[in-house]
């Protein structure tokens, strides 16, 4: 295999002033073919190990890679869940059909109770997310009574009447999803004006104070991000931007004089394989991960312009890979294998996400189980860790981190006429005192020679630890489950100024500088 002209890294060890927040490690679960049901969520009757229907080697396989904050039930389901539905003696809960992820029943077993008993076994932040599209602001305003209110009320009391005595203190509230779209087709003015009112009835209890997310912008719908900052920022405290690396979009859309984006149908375009592909795809991935980067630097400018202290949090609260289905499975259950692109292109973002620390403040990738870009794949009572798991669990290091500014010389990764940045970067201090660096080089031909110069730091030690694999389209299943995972790195050692190190074809390596 050939090698580049090797690269040089600069890392400014005295120069942190941002915290890359923990929350930009956070996760989705939606009510989503088999990620609740059948995965998480297997019922108490259920022969596989569980505590109150949720299941155990889910729940510490997850503990592991210290996931911050949960966001839940949707997604397009959020914006036609009715809470209620979901509380109470499971079996006089009301069935609904699940109408945008495969017309299912679903029964309401897994509700708001069952959610704060997942995060409390996960030790995360739950983030709920309620409904605008078909929901009113009294059944907004009276969940949140319930999942907070500790006084006496009708909803305290149906809580407390449910089993849980105390409040749930819920923080991040989201309100609507996707509200251009499956959250109601509405024009970014219309939905900038039912923000307001539906955020007005979102009430603060007690000292908890609710963090308030907007529904963002679909990728680079700037138009979106205009408005609702102009109209509705001082009523925020967040807004979620969603963008998935993907080939191609199936949705076909038409900008209007107005700025505004209508959905007019989904394309028959394939969104191509999650595991048989060649390098034309793995570039298009990486491409398109790499496009988060600008998605970032121009809503980012945008909300500069009506909130300069930066107090709104940009968050990308639905990120991840996006493929065809896997063959034979029901295609609306968005259920897809996991390669080693999905690692490298994941980390490419999460690279992004820290060097943007000052305004991206949450991330959550979708989703947790069996569905899109997910950590953990199961069949019946079989569980395996995706190479995703991995990267999760090779960056936690960064979690409320101190970023650290970095400069980066790298020759290109060239494919054709296309060409991208040659090597993926950022670099934190950790509480403990210790420089952490993530490098991902998404060329799958060429290894890299590197120079980091960690100023102005005497190197004593470096760790570090590589996800990679024989082939870009290796993956983990039932029978080979370890096929992509996180190995000891050997290939990096400290110089009077920092380190050398090479860093192969394909693959994420971290280090920890001591
Ligand atoms: O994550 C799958 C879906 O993608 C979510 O329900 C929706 O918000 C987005 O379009």
């Amino acid at each position: 295999m050939s090698k580049l002209r090797p690269a040089k890294i600069t890392v400014n060890a005295d120069l942190g002033v941002h915290i890359i927040d923990k929350n930009i490690y956070g996760h989705f679960a939606e009510h989503l073919g088999r990620c609740i049901y059948d995965g998480i969520f297997v019922g108490k009757d259920s022969p596989i190990p569980n505590d109150e229907g949720v299941r155990i080697d889910i729940v510490d396989a997850l503990r592991k890679i210290k996931i911050p904050i949960l966001r839940w039930p949707g997604g397009c389901f959020a914006d036609e869940y009715h809470w209620k539905d979901g509380i109470g003696l499971a079996s006089d809960r009301k069935k609904m059909i699940n109408t945008h992820w495969g017309g299912v029943v679903e029964d309401n077993s897994f509700g708001t109770h069952e959610f704060f008993r997942l995060c409390e076994l996960l030790e995360t932040e739950p983030y709920v997310c309620g409904n605008v599209g078909s929901g009113t602001v009294q059944e907004m305003s009276e969940w949140i009574e319930y999942m907070n209110f500790e006084g006496e009320s009708s909803m305290t009391n149906l809580r407390r009447a449910n089993g849980a005595q105390k409040p749930f203190d819920l923080r991040y509230f989201g309100v609507g999803n996707e509200n251009w779209g499956c959250g109601g087709n509405m024009r970014a003015e219309y939905y900038a004006d039912l923000y307001r009112q539906f955020a007005t009835y979102c009430r603060n209890y007690g000292e908890n104070i609710l963090y308030k997310v907007a529904a963002g912008p679909r990728g680079d719908n700037y138009h979106w991000t205009e408005v609702m900052m102009r109209e509705a920022a001082h009523l925020m405290d967040g807004i979620g931007l969603h963008y998935y690396t993907r080939v191609g979009d199936k949705v076909v859309t038409r900008t209007q004089p107005d700025g505004n984006e209508i959905y007019l149908r989904d394309n028959d375009q394939s969104r191509g394989s999650a595991t048989e592909f060649g390098e034309n795809e793995w570039f298009g991935i990486m491409d398109a991960a790499w496009f988060t980067d600008e998605l970032v630097r121009k809503h980012s400018t945008i909300m500069d312009k009506y909130d300069s202290d930066k107090k709104v949090g940009l968050l990308v609260d639905e990120w991840g890979t996006w493929f065809d289905n896997e063959p034979g499975t029901n295609p609306g259950f968005l259920y897809q294998q996991n390669t080693l692109r999905d690692v490298v292109s994941a980390a490419i973002s999460l690279n992004v996400f820290n060097n943007h620390a000052d305004r991206v403040r949450m991330a959550n990738i979708a989703q947790t189980v069996n569905v899109l870009q997910a950590m953990v794949l199961t069949e019946g009572e079989k569980m395996v860790l995706t190479p995703t798991f991995h990267i999760f669990d090779q960056f936690s290091p960064h979690q409320d981190a101190t970023l650290l500014p970095i400069c980066l010389d790298a020759e290109d990764y060239t494919h054709g006429e296309k060409a991208m940045p040659g090597l993926s970067v950022s670099a934190s201090k950790t509480k403990e005192g210790d420089v952490f660096i993530t490098i991902a080089n998404p060329n799958p031909n060429s290894g890299v020679d590197v120079t980091i110069d960690i100023r102005p730091c005497a190197v004593k030690t470096v760790t570090g630890n590589i996800i990679t694999s024989g082939k870009m389209q290796d993956y983990n299943d039932f029978d080979s489950p370890a096929k992509v995972c996180l190995e000891n790195f050997a290939g990096a050692k400290p110089t009077p100024t920092g380190v050398q190190a090479m860093i192969p074809a394909m693959s994420v390596v971290a280090m920890k500088v001591k």
